[in-house]
């Protein structure tokens, strides 16, 4: 069954062909548009597609000093230096290494004392910059994108997530190993501004990843598997390599 979206599919043989290979594509939208506003994730995913991108500024190939970048989700309740927080993550991984401006970089506060209102800030710099221009998504093993958490409902704006016992265990790495370190909550864009998104890149790499990407991308729209609803946005790019692909392919083809 076809996808109700335009959707298009690359495979591409390893996880640093589709870094490079998503860098580029990158490089051509900030190329065409300098002000472009980005929503950027975490994870282990992201990490080939941040060093090649910080390469490619190296090389004086791409310049992000219009850009404005909005980080995806955040950990709730980590003290501002914590290591872990996912604002440290894209700062170690990419901001320091490029020529973002820093008053353009969006990050939410993971720290807020009212984290609500923090929500409904970050939904308002979001609105002050016109949304987003490029999504760019990675997929949790259960299938969430941000932190949008599988559950009976989604919600549309930036919210407080209850993280999924699996996203607990995902994330544990950050934590020495320990799931009941990592914390219960998160603070995440909603599926509104990641569906309102011009462009949406979603970019799985790795066997584990094959068997929710076949129910993302082909099974039915449920908020038990929030990335189903990318099957709705019209300009959705799926980047995969061929491990992710797995035995997929006649049914993503
Ligand atoms: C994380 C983030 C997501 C990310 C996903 C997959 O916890 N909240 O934005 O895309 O989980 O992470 P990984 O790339 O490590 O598999």
């Amino acid at each position: 069954m076809r996808p109700p979206g335009a959707q298009t599919l690359r495979v591409l043989p390893t996880a640093e062909a589709v870094a490079e290979a998503v860098a580029e594509r990158l490089v051509e939208a900030l190329a065409r548009n300098p002000e472009l506003v980005l929503a950027l994730p975490t994870g282990r995913t992201p990490l080939l597609l941040y060093r090649h991108l910080v390469a490619l500024h190296r090389e004086g190939r791409v310049s992000f000093s219009r850009a404005t970048a909005f980080q995806l989700d955040e950990l709730l309740g980590l003290a501002p230096d914590h290591p872990a927080r996912f604002a440290a993550y894209l700062t170690r991984h990419l901001f320091q290494h490029v020529d973002l401006a820093q008053e353009r970089i969006q990050r939410l506060d993971g720290a807020a004392a009212d984290p609500e209102a923090e929500c409904a800030r970050y939904e308002d710099a979001l609105a002050a910059a016109g949304g987003l221009d490029v999504a760019l998504l990675g997929i949790g093993d259960n299938g969430h994108v941000a932190f949008n958490e599988p559950g009976p409902t989604l919600q549309a704006r930036a919210h407080v997530a209850v993280l999924a016992r699996q996203t607990r265990e995902a994330n544990a790495g950050l934590f020495a190993g320990e799931p009941s370190h990592v914390p219960t909550h998160a603070l995440t864009l909603g599926m509104a501004a990641l569906l309102q998104a011009r462009e949406v890149h979603l970019v799985a790499t790795g066997a584990s990843k094959a068997d929710i990407l076949r129910a993302a991308l082909r099974g039915p729209l449920t908020p038990q598997v929030p990335a189903s609803f990318l099957q709705l946005h019209p300009r959705l790019s799926v980047w995969l390599d061929t491990a992710a692909l797995g035995q997929n392919e006649a049914a993503l083809s």
